[in-house]
């Protein structure tokens, strides 16, 4: 990685220019740097982020210069045979912006996820721009923009997580804590945390997980059974994205009982599952993009609930950091030792 001067074009038709203020750094711009995504190098990283709209383009009415808003990757198109059937949240046509920003010598930079937000100014569609109530704090509303979304959502709309289910979580970083409080928002009765490093299981708990399970040391899917009665999680999410994880949480649910896959798969994994028990077991495989998530409907929601305090969304954020000091904080995620490192801007 390296820091850049880059160009960003004044806003176009339904384009928009964002001044941010803070940006998280998601496991999801690692597997980007690393190539895991696609080979669209050079990347313009960052893209949980929040900021003030600085200008838009001429026909754009819905968000105005001043505006505070979350950055989403989820600009639906309300044309696509999703949205044209109400369900907009599974829209195939998202947008971003048309013009491409660069470097000072003209190479086009590839925004990550259309948002491109470890930059002091990004330029994104207008409807990538959520509104939000600015009592929140940048670095915190910024969160809703993938991962914590991401997870509450991969709880609370794709694993329809309901009133005294059980639930497992297997990875308890950002993405696996927020699915723990969506979880805990849901009613869910018992919340049982995976993961392989004993510090990850403490943060998982102060989430709300009523379990730890360390499947270093213990095989999960016995210790999950175990705490179900023998039987399994109502609903069990991945969020590391290995077959190996995945197969777990295959396991580990109840006859019946769903999985969801919110972690991202690299392009060359596999997974070879008896097709007896895929069938014999019932109940339902789901991914999750986005946690499923209307960002109109969802961020100001959880803005809402954070400032009730009904969840906690600043505990997510373990550091404050600059510009500077992203490829520190790649580190530190592979290290285990933060939720959240999150760029904030002067
Ligand atoms: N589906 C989506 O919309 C979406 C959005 C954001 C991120 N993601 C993906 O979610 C995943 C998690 O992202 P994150 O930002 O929380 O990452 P993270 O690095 O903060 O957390 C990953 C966690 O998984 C744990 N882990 C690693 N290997 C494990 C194993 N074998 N068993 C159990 N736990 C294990 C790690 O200790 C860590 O706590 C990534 O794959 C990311 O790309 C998906
Ligand atoms: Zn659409
Ligand atoms: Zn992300």
């Amino acid at each position: 990685m390296r820091v850049e001067a880059i160009l960003v074009p004044d806003p176009g038709p339904g384009e928009a220019v964002v001044r941010i203020q803070a940006c998280g750094v998601c496991h999801t711009d690692l597997h980007y740097k690393q190539g895991g995504i696609n080979d669209d190098f050079p990347f313009l990283l960052g893209h949980e982020a929040a900021g003030i709209v600085e200008s838009v383009g001429g026909d754009v009415t819905d968000v105005a210069p001043g505006d505070f808003v979350v950055l989403n990757w989820r600009a639906v198109c309300g044309r696509c045979r999703a949205c044209l059937r109400g369900r907009p949240q599974y829209c195939f046509d998202t947008h971003n912006a048309r013009q491409k920003m660069t470097l000072l010598d003209g190479t086009e930079l590839s925004p990550a996820l259309g948002i491109g937000a470890f930059a002091e100014k990004t330029l994104v569609a207008a409807g990538q721009c959520t509104k939000v109530d600015p009592a929140v704090s940048p670095a915190v509303a910024g969160l809703l923009g993938c991962g914590v979304m991401a997870g509450i959502g991969a709880a609370l709309n794709t694993g329809q997580v309901g009133r005294g289910d059980s639930v497992a979580v297997i990875g308890c970083g950002g993405v696996g804590d927020a699915a723990v409080v969506g979880a805990r928002l849901a009613g869910a009765a018992k919340i049982i945390a995976v993961d392989i490093d004993d510090r990850k299981l403490e943060t998982a708990r102060t989430m709300g997980a009523t379990h730890t399970v360390n499947s270093r040391s213990t095989d999960p899917v016995e210790a999950i059974r175990g705490l179900t009665g023998g039987f399994g999680a109502d609903v069990v999410i991945e969020a590391v994205g290995r077959p190996e994880t995945y197969k777990q949480a295959f396991y580990a649910r109840d006859l019946a009982g769903t999985v969801v896959l919110v972690g991202v798969p690299t392009p060359d994994m596999r997974l070879d599952l008896p097709l007896i028990d895929v069938f014999g077991r019932g109940g339902s495989l789901k991914s999750s993009w986005y946690g499923d998530c209307l960002p109109s409907r969802d961020f100001p929601m959880l803005v809402d609930l954070h400032q009730q305090g009904r969840i906690d969304l600043a505990a997510f954020v373990t550091e404050t950091i600059g510009l500077g000091d992203v490829e520190k904080a790649f580190a530190r995620m592979h290290e285990g030792d933060v939720l959240r490192s999150v760029v904030e801007f002067a």
